[in-house]
């Protein structure tokens, strides 16, 4: 049997609904919320990120400010933006687009943003209340497949979630975030790593899948147990001469197989990638009104 599709665009959508609300009555109260999304150079997956995320700003009527700096901007440039950004009482949330080019230390730039207006999620502070289950900002990629998960009806209190892949962006967090002692989470979670000996023997353990190494169409149907759900977190471009650009994007699952095998599967694209957009949207309403209420 094929599984259900579990679709980001359409979850996105009912959460966008739900944000429209949320922003009119912050817009009658005299604040607009602001983002400001920073890209260091010119990675092209980057801009169509940065793209993505002013688009999504403009479409709710958020503030948002886009600042494009070339590829040799020095460290303390940037951190001298970030400065002006935290003082700048119209945004709300900044976002600094990783990876960022080798001569800027990641670590110190996400140290400088102000932890009130991190809805990354990636400074210390942030990361550290996730991992005690205090409120902060949760991570995008992974509160969003958190969220996905709930609402297509598929509770992980209980079940084994493995998350193939130990970034800080998505792999560690999604771990973090679903073995939280709360409602939505309880899962008992394991996370493999490519140094991770007979993988497939873990994956196939899962209730839950999380795909999320980077690795074009790794997971294959021998590695999933029937009946499986599975979360898809690649986008990789690959060639591909028979579509009209030459390429096409593919998830780290290769979908056409596991889709036979799994009760439901995230599409690429459409899946997680429309949720990290709407959440960060989510994150920027929430600094907004927070800072309303400090005010
Ligand atoms: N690069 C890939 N994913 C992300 C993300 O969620 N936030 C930022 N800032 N950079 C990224």
């Amino acid at each position: 049997m094929s599984a259900k599709i579990i679709s980001g665009a359409e979850i996105a959508e009912q959460i966008r609904q739900e944000l429209r609300k949320d922003i009119a009555s912050l817009k009658e109260k005299g604040v607009t919320p602001g983002l400001a999304v920073v890209l260091v150079g010119e990675d092209p997956a980057s801009q169509s990120y940065v793209r993505m995320k002013g688009k999504a700003c403009e479409e709710l009527g958020l503030f948002s400010q886009t600042i494009v700096k070339p590829a040799d901007t020095s460290e303390e440039e940037l951190l001298a933006l970030i400065d002006s950004l935290n003082a700048d009482p119209r945004i709300h949330g900044i976002l600094v687009q990783l990876p960022l080019p080798k001569h800027i230390d990641e670590n110190k730039v996400i140290l400088r943003i102000d932890p009130n207006k991190d809805v990354d999620g990636f400074h210390p502070i942030n990361v550290g209340k996730m991992l005690i289950g205090e409120p902060g900002f949760l991570p995008c990629t992974p509160h969003g497949i958190q969220e996905m998960l709930i609402r297509s009806g598929v509770d992980p209190e209980g079940k084994h979630v493995v998350v193939v892949g130990r970034s800080n962006i998505v792999g560690k967090p999604v771990a973090a975030i679903l073995v939280q002692k709360r409602k939505g989470a309880n899962a008992t979670v394991t996370i493999a790593h490519s140094r991770t000996r007979d993988l497939a023997s873990i994956t196939r353990s899962a209730d839950i899948l999380v795909a999320a190494m980077g690795s074009p169409q790794f997971i294959k149907a021998d590695m999933v147990r029937e009946g499986a759900v599975v979360i898809d977190v690649g986008s990789n471009r690959i060639d591909d001469p028979s579509a009209k650009r030459g390429y096409r994007w593919v998830g780290d699952v290769d979908f056409e197989a596991v889709k036979e095998k799994a009760s439901a599967i995230t599409p690429v694209p459409g899946g997680v990638g429309p949720m990290t957009i709407v959440m960060l949207m989510k994150n920027t309403v929430l600094s907004a009104s927070r800072a309303l209420e400090a005010d």
